[in-house]
């Protein structure tokens, strides 16, 4: 891979040991993938921010980076394992929110806006068409590919970070043209709601894995897109998707020529319910996966305006700190119900030691709740209206 003068000075130590380690990975992938060259990138997204997923040996590893690195590019985080204020309300025990408000000031030292979110595109970190990003939260670059049209590979944690301190990317996959056509085409017959955009995903992200669906026959809204991005993101590894006269690469990118049409009916969505409707009653109603939008936030207040809580029941909305305070007056409805809760989200907080069932209207978080090695829930997924009524009377 061709470096510069100033890309080898990185590579040699001459410019610090955070630097050469980024550039050593940055090098490293480029060779794996055939890359010829790095490319600039605007900004950066790096997960790897809970300290349930981090542990000790992740906390160790951020905090000894972060005594000689410095970020190049804006760069934003991931959700952190609580809300960083409200961590006692969640329940979280004070030696895990030590260690994760330890973990989170090392990425501020860094010079990483500690905005925790899944959705930086909501919150001031909204790369523009064909701009060349490095983020490695999967519903977000499900998002930022598709709906934005900016231009991400499915970064891990340590490689977004290399590329946050370096302001550089490998140039391969989906920053190249040639990896950003469909694979398949996927013809939707079904009437639909936000629930059935998740359970789409679910099916189509397991049935592609890592390829490019062309959706016909949708509509979908902003809201819904970053649900199906999220669901097709987590049921497989699906990075960019197109969406006939809605996204803004659909009429260009173009499709394969033995790409594959998948015809999609309300059977089809019915079985992926199934898999996850247990008859438990759930000890929470988590909504917020990707976190809320100002308008999702909205919507939630006007199904519940004018009705009472129902006791003993618990609500938690996860949500980014712009869209809270952009939706002042909603919160003000829907904390009379529950807890709107910013910098982390039902997944990765450390759910399994303080609920055991829980329901959600995510296909990407019903799939994460259900995994025994993760959260251990048992998990109802059910459109907004229905999780509702088990919070208000
Ligand atoms: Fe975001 Fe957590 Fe879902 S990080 S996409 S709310 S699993």
């Amino acid at each position: 891979m061709y470096l510069t003068p100033e890309e080898e000075r990185a590579l040699t130590g001459e410019e610090g040991r955070a630097r050469q380690i980024a550039m050593e990975l940055l090098c490293t992938l480029g060779r794996v993938f055939g890359a010829k060259r790095l490319i600039p990138v605007t900004s950066a997204q790096v997960s790897g921010v809970s300290y349930k997923n981090m542990g000790d040996a992740g906390l160790e590893f951020i905090e000894e980076i972060a005594r000689d690195a410095k970020v190049s590019v804006s760069t934003t985080l991931n959700p952190a394992g609580m809300d960083l204020e409200r961590w006692m309300e969640m329940g979280i025990d004070p030696e895990f929110a030590s260690a994760q408000q330890r973990l989170v000031a090392a990425y501020a030292r860094m010079g990483i806006e500690p905005t925790c979110t899944c959705t930086p595109y909501l919150a001031g970190n909204t790369p523009g068409f064909g701009e060349h990003v490095a983020w490695s939260e999967s519903s977000a670059i499900a998002y930022c590919n598709s709906v934005l049209g900016a231009r991400t590979n499915r970064e891990g944690g340590p490689s977004a970070l290399a590329a946050a301190i370096i302001g550089k990317t490998p140039d391969y996959g989906l920053h190249r043209d040639e990896h950003r056509r469909a694979t398949h085409v996927v013809e939707v017959n079904v009437p639909m709601s936000r629930l059935n955009y998740a359970l789409l995903g679910l099916l189509i992200g397991k049935r592609l894995k890592s390829g490019v669906p062309y959706f016909k026959t949708i509509s979908p809204s902003r809201d819904d897109l970053k649900t199906l991005g999220a669901a097709l993101a987590s049921a497989g590894s699906v990075a960019l998707f197109h969406v006939e006269d809605v996204t803004p690469e659909a009429p260009s990118a173009g499709v394969e020529d033995n790409a594959e049409v998948i015809h999609v009916d309300a059977g089809d969505l019915e079985a992926v319910k199934e898999q996850f409707s247990s008859a438990v009653q759930p000890e929470l109603v988590a909504l917020g996966c990707p976190h809320c939008s100002p308008d999702e936030l909205r919507e939630i207040a006007s199904m519940l305006k004018g009705r009472h809580a129902r006791e003993g029941a618990v609500l938690w909305v996860c949500t980014s700190r712009r869209a809270k305070e952009e939706a002042s007056d909603a919160v003000s409805t829907i904390e009379r119900f529950g807890k709107v809760l910013c910098d982390t989200c039902m997944v990765v907080s450390p759910i399994e030691k303080i609920f055991s069932a829980t329901a959600t209207n995510s296909g990407k978080a019903a799939l994460y709740l259900s995994r025994p090695d993760f959260c251990s829930q048992q998990v109802i997924l059910d459109p907004l209206e229905e999780l509702l009524k088990r919070v208000m009377t």
